[in-house]
């Protein structure tokens, strides 16, 4: 079982290491103290304040909806209550598209007010020039290609990209162009298994994959979806852990039934 104790801080520089060892990095998505505690707790390398915050937290259907406001309480919920992950926020959708500038600022309030550590942002080449002022501010950037939710209203779908020579090979060149920008690394999202090692191969920086197979760097997952909690999203690449919507469900008919039947509150459960 794994324990903080004796385990570094992770930083980026960290995670390059990793990947020149070969070692995986393990994230997931947290959103709140409790969760990000246990997430910790448990030996997590990295936590990603993912805008799906809005799907899971907010029942959005899209990633769209969620403002800068409400990234900066997420991340700073979770940064309370983290002493080693590495904790990387989202930047949320129309608040770095606009240009540079506006990227920037984005960037250095969710940093400022969260005290996150890094953020991530979605595509390649049409962002670069946003990559690179961030950079240069000292943040740490974490890429984001394939599919990518923020542009749903794009792609109308959810299925897997880059299956095409097209859409590969800007695929391709996107990573190469992120890794040259200085982005600590790159999440591959949803995409043919052989292209995310391709990929993975050709780089130095670690890619971090959902849905792209095990030839990466590292794997995320929705903490809500790994852990059962939600049950109305089961793509291929989604491992379950638990099946913590039952149980929840069947503790919460236990406290009703013990409230309903006055069997709670007990003699010891009283002042
Ligand atoms: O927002 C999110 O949770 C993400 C992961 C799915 C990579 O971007």
């Amino acid at each position: 079982m794994y324990t903080t104790k004796d385990l570094p801080k992770i930083t980026t520089h960290v995670l390059q290491e990793m990947k020149l060892k070969g070692e995986k990095i393990a994230m997931l998505t947290g959103y709140d103290f409790s969760m990000a505690r246990l997430l910790d707790e448990s030996g997590i390398d990295v936590i990603l304040v993912g805008d799906s915050a809005s799907n899971v937290m907010a029942g959005h259907k899209t990633t769209l909806p969620i403002t800068i406001d409400q990234m900066i309480y997420h991340a700073s919920s979770v940064m309370r209550a983290v002493k080693r992950a590495l904790v990387v926020v989202d930047l949320p959708f129309g608040s770095y598209q606009g240009n540079s500038k506006e990227a920037l600022n984005t960037s250095i309030r969710i940093m400022k007010e969260s005290g996150c550590n890094a953020i991530k942002m979605e595509g390649g080449q049409e962002i670069k020039e946003s990559i690179d002022r961030i950079l240069s501010a000292g943040i740490p950037v974490l890429g984001h290609l394939g599919l990518t939710p923020q542009s749903i209203n794009k792609f109308g779908t959810y299925i897997v990209r880059a299956t095409e020579d097209e859409e590969a090979k800007k695929l391709r060149s996107d990573a190469k162009i992120l890794e040259d920008s200085g982005c600590f690394g790159i999440v591959l999202e949803k995409i043919p298994a052989p292209l995310a090692a391709e990929v993975t191969r050709s780089i130095k920086i670690p890619t971090i994959g959902i849905g792209a197979g095990k030839d990466v760097d590292g794997q995320v997952l929705v903490s809500h979806d790994m852990l059962g909690i939600n049950q109305d999203f089961s793509p291929r690449f989604l491992r379950r852990y638990h099946n913590l919507h039952d149980e929840m469900i069947r503790s919460f008919h236990a406290y009703i039934h013990d409230v309903k039947s006055a069997e709670f509150p007990n003699d010891r459960e009283q002042y």
